[in-house]
């Protein structure tokens, strides 16, 4: 079912078509340069900017693909959770094309789309967990299947993007800056006692991120001349950063990704799986990535990261999902509702069965 996917819950405008759970065409805005002017994304910006490039973007991802507008059969786009004025822009152009060809919408839960399309790359087996490590977001789940997912734990406080782009943000690197934290990690050498695992000694599968970043704060208080004194060129980054800094970084990594260790090892004491999902912005970082890749050896479970292109926010894991769904006959009226960060998605489809 050829399967358009819209994606616009922050700050990159995403379309993509999707048929027969292969990528037929995909294009990808990136309004990241307009807003690290301001230092984060500025909400009222983006949902302008979602509106302005969209009806261009749809074209150019016509002409990729070859397809005609009226080979569209669904139209899947991401109903939250993520800022609602760009949810709704996103939203409201769906409505538009679906109305005007008169074929299913079908809105999506932009998480479940993070950890459901690494099944595009490797097939996923179910029973599994699914960690989410995003910009907005850092939830655990069982997934039983493509549309049985429970929340077993989430962040109470940062997520853990946020908690990489706001110590990104004290050493003076630009927004979004987990990237070149990850990039002064892999060059530094990991001091274990450096930070404190954050959150580990209760009995929960809940994260906190906000405690470390303290804990970062304060080594840099004591630290000052590792703070860039202004916006450093990050082509160089690597040559400009001190050692030191280097060293930080990797700790810091460190720190996080063992936490998140800690309580998907609690998990797997509780709960029978065949392997873990890692998806999200984050699971583009290099620590992670090889740690979940030796802690599921080690756990004798499988584990599943999506390349670094599908781990950041995109149409085709909106369109990969929406195709799924759209198959086992659910959809959306044109009531669908965006849901901000913050508020739980309601399973609300309405189902053909
Ligand atoms: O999933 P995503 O693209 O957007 C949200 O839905 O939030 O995630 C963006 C987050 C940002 O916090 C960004 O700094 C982080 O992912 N990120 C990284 C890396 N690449 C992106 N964090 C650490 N290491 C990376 N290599
Ligand atoms: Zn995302």
């Amino acid at each position: 079912m050829l399967t358009l996917g819209i994606e616009t819950s922050c700050d990159e405008t995403g379309l993509a078509l999707v048929e027969g759970g292969k990528v037929v065409a995909e294009v990808l805005a990136s309004q990241a340069d307009m807003h690290a002017v301001f230092g984060g994304v500025v909400p009222e910006l983006a949902s302008r900017e979602h509106l302005k490039v969209l009806p261009g973007l749809l074209n150019l991802l016509l002409e990729k693909s070859g397809c005609k507008i009226r080979d569209i059969e669904l139209v899947a786009v991401t109903r939250g959770p993520g800022l609602l004025a760009s949810l709704l822009i996103g939203l409201g152009f769906a409505k538009g094309v679906s109305l005007g060809l008169n074929v299913n919408l079908i809105g999506i839960n932009h998480l479940y789309a993070h950890l459901l399309v690494a099944n595009l790359e490797q097939k996923l087996e179910f029973p599994c967990l699914g960690l989410l490590v995003s910009g907005g977001h850092t939830h655990l789940y069982l997934l039983k299947s493509f549309w049985e997912i429970e929340l077993l734990g989430k962040t109470l406080d940062d997520a853990i993007g946020e908690a990489f782009d706001k110590v990104a943000k004290m050493i003076n690197l630009p927004y979004p800056g987990g990237v070149f934290i990850d990039r002064l990690a892999t060059k530094g050498v990991v001091d274990k006692s450096l930070f404190p695992r954050p959150y580990i000694d209760n009995t929960n599968l809940d994260f906190s991120f906000s405690g470390i970043k303290t804990a970062v704060a304060n080594f840099l208080a004591q630290n000052r001349h590792l703070i860039f004194s202004k916006e450093p060129d990050v082509g160089k980054l690597e040559e400009l950063a001190p050692q030191e800094l280097k060293n930080m970084c990797a700790s810091f990594s460190y720190a996080l990704v063992e936490s998140l260790k800690i309580k998907v090892a609690r998990s797997l004491n509780r709960l029978t799986v065949k392997g873990i999902v890692v998806a999200g912005g984050v699971a583009c970082n290099s620590f992670l990535r090889k740690a979940f890749g030796d802690f599921s050896q080690g756990h004798n479970i499988k584990c599943w990261i999506p390349s670094p292109d599908l781990c950041s926010d995109n149409g085709v894991m909106v369109a990969y999902l929406g195709e799924i769904l759209g198959e086992k006959g659910l959809r959306h009226d044109l009531d669908l509702e965006a849901i901000p960060r913050g508020r739980p998605i309601p399973w609300d489809y309405i189902s053909a069965e």
